[in-house]
């Protein structure tokens, strides 16, 4: 489990400080898949890096499995338990061979050869990625490039693993191929999932969303109650999927459809 107990961040210094997050109370159940949805700046990455201890609270207490993140014995751990997957595929990249690349995580904790084979062919199977293995990872596709991110995370057996706009520099197709990945790496592997995105889309895809809004969180709840309140969620600067906005717009016209409404396939089955 994830616990942050009245988290704050702030960047700089006394004169120069930034309020990044604002005493943030959240926990996050094993097996949950949570999206974190909030504008620009709205404090996403600077939770996302709370959370495996790359930043210490300001104030608060953040506690993966019970361990705090600043407690020094613990961090290594949560760093190996909690995987990230950054924005830009390119910088995630360190190795000139798919296989090298995923190995490099268990390289550094000190695993066996054998074991290092096993991680890194069962990580390349998880995300489809087996049969480029020994490809250079530098001409993959970005979404091809992000699996092979993922699975140099999975290659460590994390716990959780946590998204930060890992799909928004991949075309339509790439970003289809990494949201495809994360719902299987969450239902069939167990492994909980915290997807920072800003696309309503893809947190309506989530079991739950919480909404991020100038460092403070301003929903937590599931897909159809934060995308319930269109205007709510217009002024909160995160919108609502296209499809509960054109759900949105017959209901003002007079058309009786349900307010759960969340994706294309939802308004096909409602009107037809
Ligand atoms: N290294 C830094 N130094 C100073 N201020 C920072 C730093 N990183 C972030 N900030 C500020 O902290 C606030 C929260 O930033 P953060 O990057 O967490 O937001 P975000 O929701 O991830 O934004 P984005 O959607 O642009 O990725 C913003 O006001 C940002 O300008
Ligand atoms: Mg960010």
């Amino acid at each position: 489990m994830i616990k942050f107990k009245n988290v704050s961040f702030d960047y700089g210094d006394d004169e120069n400080k930034i309020n990044a997050l604002k005493d943030i109370s959240l926990t996050i159940e094993d097996g949950e898949f949570v999206a974190i949805l909030g504008h620009n700046g709205s404090g996403k990455s600077t939770l996302a890096r709370l959370i495996n201890g790359l930043l210490a609270p300001s104030h608060g207490e953040g506690l993966v499995d019970g361990s705090s993140t600043v407690d020094s014995s613990a961090v290594w751990r949560i760093r190996q338990q909690v995987g990230m997957v950054f924005q830009n595929p390119d910088n995630q990249i360190i190795a000139s061979r798919v296989e090298e690349d995923v190995a490099f995580g268990p390289e550094n904790l000190g695993c066996e050869p054998a074991k290092i084979r096993a991680r890194v062919d069962e990580a390349l199977a998880v995300v489809g990625m087996r049969e480029l293995a020994h490809s250079d990872p530098h001409l993959l596709s970005g979404g091809q490039k992000q699996r092979v991110a993922i699975a140099g995370a999975l290659a460590m057996k994390p716990k959780y693993l946590v998204f930060d706009e890992a799909t928004s520099m991949l075309d339509p197709k790439g970003r289809e191929e990494i949201v495809a990945t994360t719902r299987r790496l969450n239902s069939d592997y167990g492994i909980t999932i915290i997807f920072i995105t800003h696309i309503p889309e893809e947190a309506a895809l989530a079991g739950r969303v919480v909404v991020l809004s100038g460092g403070t969180i301003a929903m937590d709840g599931t897909p159809q109650a934060v995308f319930s309140d269109v205007d709510a969620a217009a002024a909160l600067g995160i919108g609502v999927p296209k499809a509960r906005l054109l759900a949105h717009g017959l209901e003002r016209a007079g058309i009786d459809i349900p307010g759960s409404i969340l994706t294309v396939d939802d308004l096909v089955a409602a009107l037809c």
